[in-house]
């Protein structure tokens, strides 16, 4: 029997395209290992948002360059792939197959090229209307679940390589997104994830269902399902309609991830994010106003080309306002192919540097503030496992924070995948820690 193994680079939608290459695998009799020696077939499914992310593959590849990979096969899949296409093979001659994301529908063919001893095989057409559909998911646990729901990105931000990696946007029907959360829910699993690099622009081509906020409230609907999340939201494309649909339902997680990446309109314009300050502030007050507590997360770029100090202090003054409840904070990274190359006004890195210190020490005092708000409450959590090394239950509360806990008296055992009631008792920048208090 063939073996392989995968390791994977970059954001939410990468590690469920790798349990769909991982079924497709599985499906032609690979087993999986966990370390890249025991393996016939490595696979790296790659990440190139930053040029951090971009050089881990090429760090990966390297170590084989003195063996040239001793007569194993090689793929490179996902955001580099597609970036860098043929340039792949003349960095590590060794790698049989390079294919992006919107050729995944491929991948069966290839494969059967690249076990036939194939060379320079590629996948690298965007020009699809299609998303990768497999039977054969393996997901990596029971009980919670990515669905793809869309893929690519039809937007323009200046300093972003998706709408060049993972092609032009593509809505998947809604039928065949409730079929797999019905069938996801009738095999045990009580929480699903909506994946889609702008899932506010869902547009079922079926027409059963009205935009994302009509597919959120069937799915949520959908028999055995407790919790419902969604990532990630474009503020352009970001209505109201979704928080009414998280106030009518439970079910849907009071989470909402909306990237503003600078306070500044002026750096916003240069970025090409379609929405002012004022704009994005005021979709911040519909989910404020909501009846239910909304927990609001966001991404945020340091040291876009001509950020000035004045700009940086209109991004510190909308964190200030906004509160939020977590944040990812990077110093941008020029990235190959993108508008922003052409722009001025280049940041030092050093300067990028201090500011994204400034930021983040700003983000971490909100975050024990508002974390500290929450001692004294009951939370209910999904519970994801147990850390020998600290005793206590790894518990994660509906609006996605973390909640380790220990056992109350009566509270009965947990098991991963339970639910359970939990006094937050302590709080710290990151995470809560309590007491359980019963099981659900
Ligand atoms: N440089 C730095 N950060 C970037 N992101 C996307 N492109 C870049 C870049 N070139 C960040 C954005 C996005 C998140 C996924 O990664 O904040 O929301
Ligand atoms: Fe990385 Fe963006 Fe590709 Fe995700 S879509 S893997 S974050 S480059």
């Amino acid at each position: 029997m063939r073996t392989f193994y995968i390791e994977t680079f970059g954001c939410q939608m990468n590690v469920h395209d790798s349990e769909k290459v991982g079924g497709v695998l599985a499906a032609r009799g690979y087993q999986e290992v966990d370390t890249p020696d025991k393996a016939d077939l490595i696979v790296y499914n790659t990440c190139s948002v930053r040029d951090k992310a971009e050089r881990k593959v090429y760090s990966r590849l390297q170590q084989f360059k003195r063996d040239g990979g001793q007569g194993r096969m090689f793929a490179v899949l996902g955001c580099v792939a597609q970036q860098e296409g043929e340039r792949i093979f003349d960095r590590a001659p060794y790698v049989g197959l390079v294919c992006g994301s919107a050729s995944y529908n491929h991948l069966p063919e290839l494969l059967t090229q690249l076990e036939n001893g194939g060379h320079r095989l590629t996948g690298l057409s965007t020009d699809t209307e299609e998303t990768f559909e497999t039977p054969y998911t393996r997901r990596s646990s029971p009980h919670r679940a990515y669905i793809t729901i869309m893929e690519g990105c039809s937007k323009d931000c200046a300093y972003c390589v998706v709408p060049f990696t993972r092609g032009p946007e593509r809505s998947r029907t809604a039928r065949s997104v409730l079929e797999e959360a019905a069938c996801l829910a009738d095999n045990g699993c009580t929480e699903i994830q909506l994946l889609g690099q702008n899932v506010n622009s869902y547009n079922d081509p079926s027409e059963a269902v009205s935009g994302f906020a009509g597919l959120l409230d069937a799915v949520a609907r959908t028999p055995g399902l407790r919790r419902v999340r969604f990532t990630t939201s474009h503020p352009r494309d970001f209505g109201k309609d979704i928080v009414d649909a998280i106030d009518a339902n439970p079910v849907l997680a009071n989470h909402v991830h909306l990237p503003v990446q600078s306070g500044s309109t002026r750096v916003l314009d240069r970025m090409r994010r379609q929405y002012t300050r004022e704009e994005y502030l005021e979709r911040i007050g519909w989910i404020k106003a909501a009846h239910r507590r909304i927990a609001i997360s966001t991404d945020m770029i340091v040291g876009f080309p001509g950020e000035t100090e004045a700009d940086f202090a209109e991004t510190l003054s909308l964190v200030d306002l906004v509160q939020y409840d977590s944040m990812f904070s990077f110093k941008y990274s020029p990235r190959p192919g993108t508008a922003a190359l052409a722009l001025d006004g280049q940041v030092p890195d050093a300067e990028s540097g201090a500011r994204l210190t400034t930021l983040q020490e700003k983000q971490r005092a909100i975050q024990v503030r508002r974390n500290a708000g929450l001692v004294g409450s009951i939370e209910e959590v999904m519970v994801e496992g147990y850390n020998q090394a600290t005793g206590q239950w790894i518990g994660r509360t509906l609006d996605n924070r973390v909640l380790n806990f220990i056992l109350g008296a009566g509270a009965g055992s947990p098991r991963p995948g339970g639910y359970a009631r939990v006094r937050v008792t302590r709080a710290g920048a990151n995470s809560l820690a309590g007491e359980s208090v019963d099981l659900l």
